[in-house]
């Protein structure tokens, strides 16, 4: 199991007093030297953590693979064609909400998202759909020739505890549809060390993506440590 650290949170810091520091980038090497096996950073149409800047210096100065999230947009899939990170992620994007708050509707928007998956897959680039655990979604993500899917835990992690065995199944469920129609899985969204245990019964994941959680923790035991406690936790879940 791998962990992508999105170090969106980073640059909200460096934002709130417009400031040059901290730096996004020194935040992905400290997570390399901590034994994280991606970075992963969400470029939002209003700019309001990571700028494009930090996005062309994530790709060419740390040596994670970059998994770039980001809207189905034209002027944002114009600037992932030409950082060509190791990955994409599509997501849903809405300029009032505090985080991403549901799934792509990928059958909604069948034909715009085929057509972006298509070009930035001709480009080289391995595209992510970051989805509800639903059937029906994951098969259009199937259909529409996408490698990934990342299922959105955000429900389940925020969820009380009375509703969580219902929303546990659902990813269970969808992470096994998704592995029998031949999609590489991850998860994120509201992942905690708290949370982890319940996560990890989801079957055939290769990464997870994990941020807010990490920063937080990050403020009082240093980042690398907080990645390396996450690390850790996976493997004791693992092990
Ligand atoms: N995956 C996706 C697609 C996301 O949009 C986010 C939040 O930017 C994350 C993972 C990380 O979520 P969190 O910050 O809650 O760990």
């Amino acid at each position: 199991m791998k962990l992508g650290v999105n170090i969106d949170h980073v640059a909200t810091l460096r934002q709130a007093r417009g400031t040059v520091y901290p730096d996004p980038l020194d935040a992905a090497i400290l997570c390399a030297r901590a034994g994280a096996h991606g970075i992963t950073a969400h470029l939002r149409e209003d700019r309001r953590h990571i700028q494009d800047d930090d996005i062309f210096r994530l790709k060419e100065l740390q040596p994670l693979p970059l998994n770039l999230e980001m809207a189905n947009v034209e002027s944002i899939v114009e600037i992932a064609l030409s950082v060509k990170p190791t990955e994409v992620c599509l997501v849903p994007e809405k300029r009032k909400e505090l985080t991403t708050e549901g799934g792509l509707d990928v059958v909604g928007h069948f034909e715009s998202i085929r057509s972006t998956v298509r070009c930035l897959t001709e480009a080289g680039i391995e595209v992510s759909l970051f989805v509800d655990a639903d059937e029906m979604t994951l098969a259009a993500c199937k259909d529409i020739g996408a490698p990934t899917v990342e299922l959105h835990t955000g429900p389940y992690c925020n969820a009380e505890p009375n509703d969580r065995a219902v929303l546990i199944e659902q990813l269970i469920r969808g992470a096994d549809y998704a592995h029998e129609l031949g999609l590489k899985v991850n998860a994120g969204h509201g992942i905690t060390r708290e949370n982890l245990g319940g996560i990890l019964c989801i079957p055939h994941l290769d990464t997870l993506n994990i941020g807010h959680s990490i920063i937080c923790r990050s403020v009082f035991v240093g980042l690398e440590q907080a990645v390396k406690d996450m690390l850790e936790g996976i493997q004791d879940y693992e092990g």
